[in-house]
């Protein structure tokens, strides 16, 4: 029986329990298709510095790229907010996205019909929504030099290579052609030089994919078109800042940010987690959404072993779980039929991952 090895990253906060429903529903699928998982845990974020004075220990890399996947949770807290840049936990996911050179980031924002009423915006906008963000995630503003502060000053230097935006173009197209092949490339064009190069290197790579439509359009307009009419989108291309903010605001199209999970993918091992943060306002209380995560390890299912129908197992058992009305407390107001914690949902979706026919 093949036996797959993923390394384990709970984190801070809500982490740990929202990654031990992942392992749930991971196994419930396990038990019914022909392979197995070993798992390895390892540190990393506010609680790796605690323990090892780094955010970041080597081991957690080292594990990480002999393993042939990594599933992980949230990371940060107040807890560590003071402590210098580099010793803070998001120093340390940073710097681990850069090791393992996971330079795409996948958010898919697909609207469950079962949740059409759960968004802030009409159903009538928001349903069949399915858009896919394709954030480059190691490099831009993030990790651009000079860097720096000083009493007085605080500076970022937002940079992109052309072969940074090629890679995460032809991303883009490649996924566009097993979707609706429409991209739309996000930039600030109109201001930013660096955003006039990611411009120019996208069209250039568009070429490549004659049967995908490619658009151009300014981050500030996108984040006005995503909540007038986010049904235009197919593919959303964008740089690692815009990314990160245009995903957060996809996600409340979907009801809950606890429904959003991520697929970061390179040259190696990809990481595989969600798109909220570790909420330690509450964690330990039993009422985090797990979804995000366990439909991540849905992600990774196909991503990394290319177990499609297991990665569909999970995708249907969530639907199923959602469309029999259980939820989680952040979307008990939206047709909950019964109201669950963090542990019963995913033990819900285990229960009918584990049965879904072939
Ligand atoms: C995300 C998060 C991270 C990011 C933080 C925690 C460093 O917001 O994955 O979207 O900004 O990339
Ligand atoms: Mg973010």
């Amino acid at each position: 029986m093949k036996k797959y090895k993923i390394a384990l990253i709970k984190g801070d906060g809500i982490g740990p329990e929202i990654v031990d429903e992942a392992v749930k529903v991971l196994d419930a699928v396990a038990s019914c298709c022909d392979f197995d998982f070993a798992y390895e845990e390892v540190l990393m974020g506010g609680c790796a510095y605690d323990i090892t004075g780094d955010p970041l220990p080597q081991e957690t890399i080292t594990t990480s790229l002999n393993s042939d996947a990594v599933l992980f949770g949230a990371i940060g807290g107040e807890k560590w907010d003071s402590l210098p840049r580099e010793k803070r936990p998001e120093s340390g996911l940073l710097r681990f996205r850069k090791e393992l050179g996971v330079y795409a980031n996948l958010r898919p924002a697909v609207v469950y019909d079962e949740l059409v009423n759960a968004s802030s915006l009409k159903p009538e906008i928001i349903k069949s929504v399915d858009i896919m963000v394709v954030r480059e995630l190691i490099g831009g503003i993030y990790f651009g030099e000079p860097k720096g502060r000083d009493e007085n000053k605080g500076w970022n230097t937002m940079v992109y290579t052309r072969s940074e935006i090629e890679r995460i173009a032809h991303q883009a197209f490649k996924i566009a052609q097993k979707r609706d092949k429409r991209v739309c490339s996000i930039d600030k064009a109109n201001v930013l030089d660096v955003s006039q190069l990611w411009r120019d290197v996208v069209t250039e790579v568009s070429a490549e994919y004659p049967d995908v439509e490619l658009t151009h359009m300014y981050v500030d307009n996108a984040a006005m078109q995503l909540v007038l009419n986010p049904k235009q989108f197919d593919v959303m291309l964008t740089g690692n800042i815009f990314g990160d903010i245009l995903s957060d605001e996809a996600s409340m199209l979907c009801g809950s940010i606890g429904l959003l999970p991520s697929a970061s993918i390179g040259d190696k091992i990809g990481v595989y987690e969600p798109i909220h943060g570790s909420a330690p306002d509450i964690a330990g209380q039993g009422i985090a959404n797990p979804i995000a995560t366990i439909a991540s390890a849905s992600m990774m299912l196909k991503y990394a072993l290319h177990e499609e129908e297991a990665a569909n197992k999970i995708d249907r058992a969530i639907k199923r779980a959602l469309s029999e009305g259980y939820r989680t407390k952040d979307l008990a107001q939206y047709d909950a039929k019964e109201v669950c914690s963090t542990s019963e949902i995913g033990s819900i979706i285990a229960n009918y991952a584990a049965k879904c026919k072939h």
